[in-house]
């Protein structure tokens, strides 16, 4: 027998990334010695009371058992204690905290859980690529959000088509950003507020990289804003802050209606986490943050350092102010893919074409902060020999 995937899976975005990835594979299995810029994988190691929080879990015969179906209480109060103790916002840890396995789960299904198919959702553009799973499934229509430089890769909502604004019932936002580094401000988003408010739509802010600023600025939460929980949501994720990529645990934050959607769907779905996730997930939360502090350390000084190689080389960057990314301009007569070609094949450098997050990365690669120096000086020396700038 042969079976076909439905036409829903059929309209499933390509994986981008897939591409890159197998160059960089063939260019490594040809012998080359590839640096790679390319990903965005954390590479340091979950902090050690974590995962000794997780062993001691999983000798308790009571973590063996089936999880209460939207998560363990102690992990949604944990949560709750975060935001209050991280950002003064206060929570209701049982209407206004869903626990996600991984905050990828919750980006992709929000729009099947709040949407009809045909609604309309704005999405940032460059983005990261996930989101746009969330709206093949959920069969809605794109409108995308062009964020560009010039508007420190904020949307402009006056910008916006208003036939497109009338429409649209959802938007995802995402600060600290992926792909470009840049960082959201108070005033932005009170402009979000007001905007959402007006024309009635949901806001969904991803914070993966919340904690993760750089020259001691903190990034702000969108439930920080006055009215936040009244039109949108916050996602977290224990992947980047706690190194915990593979443990897949996250939470999503704030208005009632929509954590009841996500709830609502998960019920469903999954039968939340493995208890004992959920239990060193609270060990990382309710914990000092020390750890936190030094992984922050760690990345503004690979930033620093990838800047300063570049520099070297005359490769000036879109200056970050989070996440774990550099976003570096192309040369004149390249496009993003040709360029990422050109270094890989010439340099043995793997990075990210911008375009992969979408039409407005183009004239910028990303490099991520993964790897630690004399790394990134032999890669822009690689790159300095080639004569582009
Ligand atoms: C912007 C952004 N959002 C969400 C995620 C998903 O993170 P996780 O599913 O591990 O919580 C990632 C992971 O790379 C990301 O870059």
């Amino acid at each position: 027998m042969k079976f076909e995937e439905s036409k829903v899976l059929q309209h499933l975005p390509k994986q981008f990334f897939a591409n890159l990835v197998a160059k960089v594979n063939a260019k490594a299995a040809s012998g080359a010695d590839v640096i790679n810029l390319g990903q965005g994988n954390p590479d340091q190691p979950t902090p050690e009371f974590i995962v000794k929080a997780m062993q001691e879990a999983t000798a308790d015969p009571e973590d063996h058992k089936y999880s209460l179906f939207r998560g363990m209480p102690r992990l949604k109060q944990a949560a709750a204690d975060f935001y209050k103790r991280e950002y003064g916002v206060d929570l209701d840890p049982e209407k206004e905290v869903a626990i996600l396995g991984g905050s990828k789960i919750g980006l992709v299904e929000l729009p099947f859980a709040l949407l009809n198919p045909g609604d309309t959702m704005l999405l940032p553009d460059p983005g990261y690529p996930d989101y746009l799973s969330g709206v093949a499934l959920a069969q809605v229509k794109l409108e995308l959000m062009s964020l560009s430089p010039e508007k420190q890769y904020l949307p402009d909502y006056q910008q916006l088509d208003p036939k497109v604004v009338e429409q649209a019932k959802l938007m995802y936002l995402n600060y600290p950003n992926n792909p470009t580094g840049a960082v959201a401000t108070p005033e932005f988003y009170e402009d979000t507020v007001k905007f959402a408010k007006e024309h009635h739509i949901g806001v969904v802010q991803d914070f993966a990289y919340g904690a993760i600023g750089f020259d001691g600025k903190r990034p702000v939460s969108f439930l920080q804003t006055p009215g936040a929980k009244e039109v949108g949501i916050e996602t977290y994720t224990l992947s980047k802050s706690y190194n915990m990529a593979g443990w897949r645990v996250g939470f999503a934050v704030g208005n009632p209606d929509m954590i009841e959607a996500i709830n609502l769907i998960q019920d469903h779905l999954f039968v939340s986490l493995f208890p004992a996730i959920q239990d060193a997930a609270v060990a990382a939360l309710d914990s000092d943050q020390s750890s936190v502090k030094s992984l922050v350390a760690l990345y503004q000084k690979r930033r620093d350092d990838f800047y300063a190689a570049a520099r070297k080389i005359g490769w000036e960057p879109y200056p970050s102010g989070g996440a774990f990314y550099a976003w570096m301009p192309v040369p004149k007569g390249y496009t993003s893919e040709e360029f990422a070609d050109l270094l890989l094949d010439k340099a043995a450098v793997a990075v990210a074409p911008g375009t992969g997050f979408g039409k407005s990365g183009e004239g910028f690669v990303r490099v991520g902060l993964l790897i630690d120096e004399p790394k990134f000086t032999e890669a822009c020396e690689r790159i300095g020999k080639l004569n582009l700038f």
